[in-house]
C-alpha cells in the first residue's frame, strides 16, 4: 500500500464545496489502486484574513512544502480587497513552489454541448501549457503620483531565458508525445517585441531537438478567434501566463463550460508540491447554495494522481467522469454538488 500525503487547501466560496467532491472521488478511487491519502487540511482564504489577517503564514508554507500533493479549491471574496488572497495565497504558492508549467487540457467530452454548432469530441483535444512564475504575474512595476491626475500604474511583465527555456521544453516534451505532434506558440510579438522575440528564438532553439514536432505561431488575438471557428488548429500551445489565463477560461467555455475545466501547477521536477485545482474561481454568485460543479476539481484530481506516477488510478477517475457526462446528456436533469459527487464516485468503484 501507498500512502499519498496530500495538502488541501478548500478556500473561498465554492471552493469547500467542490473540494469535498474531489476528495470524495480520490476516496473511491483509492482501494483499487492500493493507496492510502492522508490529508491535512488548511484553512486559508477570506475567513482567516479576516480573523488574523494572515494570507499564508510561513510556518504553513513550511507544512505545504511537506506533502506530496496539494489540492485546491479556490480564492478570492467580494469581501476582501482585490488580489490580496489570489496573490497573497495562490500567486505566492505558485511562485514559491516553482510551478512554472500551468497544465490546462481542453477537452470535450462526448456528450457535452458545446457552443460551437458542428463540433464533435475530436474536434477539441489540445493542451495548454500555460507558465505559471513570471509574465505580468510578476509583481513588477508600481504606482507614481498616486492619486493625481498625473498617476502612472505599471506592471511589468517579466521573461527571463530561464523561465521562458523550461516552459518550452515541458511543451516540447508533451508535444512529441502526443499522436498529432504540434506546438502552437501563442504571444503577441507584433506589439511585445522584446519578450516575444525572446519566446519566437526558444522555441526555435528547442523545436530543433524536436524535428518531429510541427511548429506554429499565432498572435493571441488571432488564436482566440480560431479557439472558436477553429478548435482543431490547436494541439499543444505554449503561452505566456497572462494570455494563458485568458485563453484557457475561452477553452473551457468551448469545451461544456467552466465547470469541467481542470488543471495543474506543476513542478516538474517534484523539488516542490505540485497544486491541483480547478480553472474556475470562488463563484461567489452561486457560493453555498450546493449547485457548483465540482466536476473540474474532480477532473484536477486525476490529474494529481497522473502527476503522482498513478495513471491508472487517474484513468479509473477520467472515466467515470466521461460516463457520467454522458449520462448527463441523456438524462440532462439538475443535479446537486454533492451528488455529482456521489454519482462519480459510485461510477469509480464500479470501475472494471
Ligand atoms: P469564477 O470562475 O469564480 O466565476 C465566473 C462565472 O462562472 C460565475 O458566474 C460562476 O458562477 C461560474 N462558475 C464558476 N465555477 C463554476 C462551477 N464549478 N459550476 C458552475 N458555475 C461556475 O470567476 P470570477 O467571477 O471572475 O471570480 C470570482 C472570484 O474568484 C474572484 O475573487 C477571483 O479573483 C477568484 N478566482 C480565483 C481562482 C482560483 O482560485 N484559482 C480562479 C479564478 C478566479
Ligand atoms: C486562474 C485565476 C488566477 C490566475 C487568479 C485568481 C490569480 O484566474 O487560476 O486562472 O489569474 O491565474
Ligand atoms: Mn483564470
Amino acid at each position: 500500500e501507498r500512502t499519498v500525503k496530500l495538502a488541501v487547501i478548500p478556500g473561498d466560496g465554492i471552493g469547500p464545496e467542490v473540494v469535498a467532491e474531489g476528495l470524495k472521488v480520490l476516496s473511491a478511487a483509492a482501494p483499487a489502486h492500493d493507496l492510502a491519502l492522508e490529508t491535512t487540511e488548511y484553512e486559508l482564504g477570506a475567513k482567516r484574513w479576516h480573523a488574523t489577517g494572515e494570507t499564508l503564514p510561513d510556518s504553513v508554507e513550511e507544512e505545504l512544502r511537506g506533502h506530496e500533493a496539494i489540492l485546491l479549491g479556490a480564492v478570492g471574496d467580494p469581501t476582501v480587497p482585490s488580489g490580496v488572497l489570489e496573490r497573497g495565497l495562490l500567486l505566492r504558492l505558485r511562485f514559491s513552489f516553482a510551478h512554472y508549467v500551468n497544465l490546462r487540457p481542453v477537452r470535450l467530452y462526448p456528450g457535452v454541448a458545446t457552443p460551437l454548432a458542428g463540433t464533435v469530441p475530436e474536434d477539441i483535444d489540445m493542451l495548454v501549457v500555460r507558465e505559471g512564475t513570471e509574465g505580468p504575474y510578476a509583481g513588477m512595476g508600481g504606482v507614481m503620483r498616486k492619486g493625481t491626475p498625473g498617476e502612472i500604474a505599471t506592471q511589468d511583465s517579466v521573461n527571463t531565458r530561464f523561465g521562458v527555456e523550461r516552459v518550452v521544453r515541458y511543451a516540447f516534451a508533451k508535444a512529441a508525445q502526443r499522436p498529432r505532434k504540434k506546438l502552437t506558440l501563442v504571444h503577441k510579438d507584433n506589439v511585445l517585441t522584446f519578450a516575444g522575440e525572446l519566446w519566437q528564438r526558444v522555441v526555435r532553439e528547442v523545436g530543433a531537438e524536436y524535428p518531429q514536432v510541427a511548429v506554429d505561431y499565432l498572435h493571441v488575438d488571432a488564436a482566440t478567434m480560431f479557439f472558436v471557428t477553429q478548435p482543431g488548429r490547436f494541439d499543444v500551445v505554449v503561452t505566456d501566463n497572462l494570455f494563458g489565463d485568458i485563453l484557457t477560461d475561452l477553452g473551457a467555455a468551448v469545451a461544456g463550460g467552466i465547470g469541467l475545466a481542470a488543471s495543474g501547477n506543476i513542478n516538474p521536477e517534484n523539488a516542490f508540491p505540485s497544486m491541483f485545482e480547478p480553472v474556475h474561481g470562488s463563484a461567489p454568485d452561486i457560493a453555498g447554495r450546493g449547485v457548483a460543479d465540482p466536476t473540474a476539481t474532480i477532473l484536477s484530481s486525476a490529474l494529481l494522481l497522473d502527476h503522482l506516477g498513478l495513471p491508472d488510478a487517474a484513468g479509473r477517475i477520467e472515466r467515470a467522469v466521461a460516463e457520467d457526462l454522458q449520462a448527463r446528456a441523456k438524462d440532462g436533469g439538475e443535479r446537486s454538488t454533492p451528488r455529482i459527487g456521489d454519482d462519480i464516485a459510485r461510477r469509480v468503484a464500479e470501475q472494471g
